[in-house]
């Protein structure tokens, strides 16, 4: 498709889907608001998964190695699911998110640590894509064989599809998952009131200052004592910073390249 016809298909799905036009618009706006602000620097805080997992389960007998095998069959899966979508171009109906938006490999075994030893009974997470972190934690449910996952996600642009959300996470790892269809804005506070006290809440939807702060705030009376709030992507605006500054709590910092970081914190 060249950029001609790409540019009418969008203007085309905006004017006839003005509440999307909508949502695509507010995020652009926030995002430059957002680029306006210089950021906190996460590198000195950061700290490996295998000392977040000692200090956080101090008592857990089993070695990230062991943990790690359990998600090599995840891992390939993702592999090969990526490989059918490497030529394809993007955006499109086939590859309505890049490639590069989705969780590094070792978030995503955090998550799936994070899940077998806590055994959580409800996780609700914000932002699916093709399902890279939902199924690290589904993978942990099925193990555990108890909790289910709450994902919120939706259709925001002309490419992208119900379908295709969530369209990584094989058959026998749906039993646990419901997806909720709608913005994070629309969805959030009634998916949590509905559910009550919670157990993980992850966010990786809109990373904008204020989506992330109003899913923070939402989301943390909600969670029980000990359990945890994890974001992706915490530095590129303060919303993870002052949050836990505002909540006075300190986080674990996952680095998973030299400028992208997972925030942890767990309640006390
Ligand atoms: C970074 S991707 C999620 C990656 C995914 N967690 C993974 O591990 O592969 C961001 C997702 O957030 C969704 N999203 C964007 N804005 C949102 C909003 N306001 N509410 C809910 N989801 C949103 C997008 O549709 C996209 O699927």
């Amino acid at each position: 498709m060249n950029k001609l016809t790409f540019l009418v298909n969008f203007l085309a799905y905006v004017i006839t889907n003005p509440k999307a036009g909508r949502q695509i618009l507010d995020a652009k706006y926030q995002s430059r608001q957002d680029s306006k602000h210089r950021v906190f620097n996460y590198a000195e805080k950061k700290t490996q998964l295998d000392d977040v997992i000692k200090v956080l389960f101090p008592q857990s007998q089993h070695a990230i190695e062991d943990f790690s095998k359990n998600t090599a069959e995840v891992q390939s899966h993702i592999g090969s699911f990526f490989d059918k979508l490497k030529n394809e171009t993007y955006p499109s109906k086939k590859k309505p998110y890049p490639l590069e938006y989705t969780l590094d490999n070792k978030s995503g075994l955090f998550l799936y640590i994070l899940c077998k030893i806590i055994r959580p009974e409800k996780i609700v997470e914000t932002g699916v894509a093709y399902g890279l972190s939902s199924m690290y934690i589904l993978q942990a449910l099925f193990e555990n064989k108890k909790g289910t996952l709450y994902s919120i996600d939706s259709v925001f642009t002309p490419w992208q599809s119900k379908e295709m959300i969530g369209s990584a996470i094989p058959s026998h790892l749906r039993k646990n998952w419901k997806l909720i269809l709608g913005s994070s804005s629309e969805k959030l506070k009634e998916t949590l009131s509905a559910l009550g006290p919670l157990d993980i809440f992850f966010h990786d939807s809109l990373h904008t200052y204020k989506n992330m702060t109003f899913e923070f705030d939402t989301a943390w009376p909600f969670i029980i004592k000990n359990g945890f709030l994890i974001s992706d992507d915490i530095s590129g605006n303060n919303a993870f910073h002052d949050f836990y500054s505002k909540i006075d709590m300190e986080p674990f910092v996952l680095p998973q390249n030299e400028k992208s970081f997972l925030g942890i914190l767990k309640k006390s």
